[in-house]
């Protein structure tokens, strides 16, 4: 029996980067799935998924910022599955500037997207896991915010340090009613998202700062989508039946070296 085997989970972001990686590890294991995306290409994530593994899944595109779109799609997916089991939190942006240049707009499409986001997918899914005695819910944090920043990252850091916040809190509000909450913090992968900040920061050759992200991880590389995938799954299953309220840093040892010059190596 998989580990998660008879779940049903909703995932936010789920047409691509690391929702299609978390979907592709749920798929593996398991689970049957509401994948959730504004972009219509989740459809694509989930026909991929049912022809590789017989996955079970509805696909709904919705806004995460939209807590009416975000309570159809949970409403959705108890239709389908009887139940949601796990949610993963997954949707977020990301857009660089300085500062003295990053107007409001760009402050409140991050606080919308990124905060309100997964309130809204929480607000949606915590009801039915009240009905059906418990659940698990899965944020994707960062490193950046609550434990390092680049330049630029003003918004994104932000918000994803409130996501500490709101695990933290949701993990002590709920844990006597069997709903546990964890958060990911994930130092970079290559996804869409990152690509795009490789040309933000670099416009002429993208390919160097993605390169030199790599140069700065202890492991030498970025994650790769299922690995993040692994993860989800675990917190979403019941192997992880005593971690609740914990912040995980998967991050190939990124922010872990004090100096780039002292040392043996
Ligand atoms: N890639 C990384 O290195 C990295 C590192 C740390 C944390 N994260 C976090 O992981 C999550 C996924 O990142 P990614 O790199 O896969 O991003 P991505 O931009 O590559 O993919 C994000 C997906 O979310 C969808 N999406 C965006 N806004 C949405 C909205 N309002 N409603 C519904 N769907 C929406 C997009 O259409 C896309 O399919 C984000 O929360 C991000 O902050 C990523």
């Amino acid at each position: 029996m998989a580990k998660l085997d008879g779940k049903a989970a909703l995932i936010t972001g789920a047409a691509a980067g690391l929702g299609e990686g978390i979907a592709t590890a749920y798929a593996k294991y398991g689970a049957k799935m509401v994948l959730v995306d504004l972009d219509p290409r989740v459809e694509e994530t989930a026909q991929r998924l049912r022809a590789e593994y017989g996955s079970e899944i509805i696909t709904v595109v919705a806004n995460v910022a939209d807590r009416a779109q975000m309570d159809e799609a949970a409403r959705k997916g108890a239709e389908a599955f009887g139940a949601i089991d796990i949610a993963c939190c997954n949707a977020g942006v990301c857009r660089l500037a300085p500062f003295e240049e990053m107007d409001d707009a760009t402050r409140d499409f991050h606080i919308d997207v990124n905060i309100k986001g997964v309130w809204n997918t929480c607000k949606a899914v915590i009801p039915y896991m009240l009905k059906q005695g418990g659940g698990s819910i899965v944020i994707a944090s960062s490193v950046t915010g609550d434990i390092v920043a680049d330049a630029g990252e003003a918004a994104y850091a932000m918000t994803k340090a409130a996501l500490v916040g709101l695990t933290k809190c949701l993990a002590v509000e709920y844990a006597g009613r069997n709903i546990r909450v964890n958060c990911s913090q994930l130092g970079y992968a290559r996804t869409p998202m990152v690509e795009k900040m490789a040309v933000e920061s670099n416009p002429e050759n993208p390919e160097a700062a993605i390169a030199a992200i790599a140069a700065g991880v202890p492991m030498g590389r970025l994650a790769k989508p299922i690995e993040v995938g692994e993860l989800f799954a675990f917190l979403g299953s019941d192997e992880s039946s005593y971690l609740t309220g914990s912040q995980i840093v998967i991050d190939g040892g990124s922010t872990l070296p004090e100096t780039m010059s002292i040392g043996t190596n």
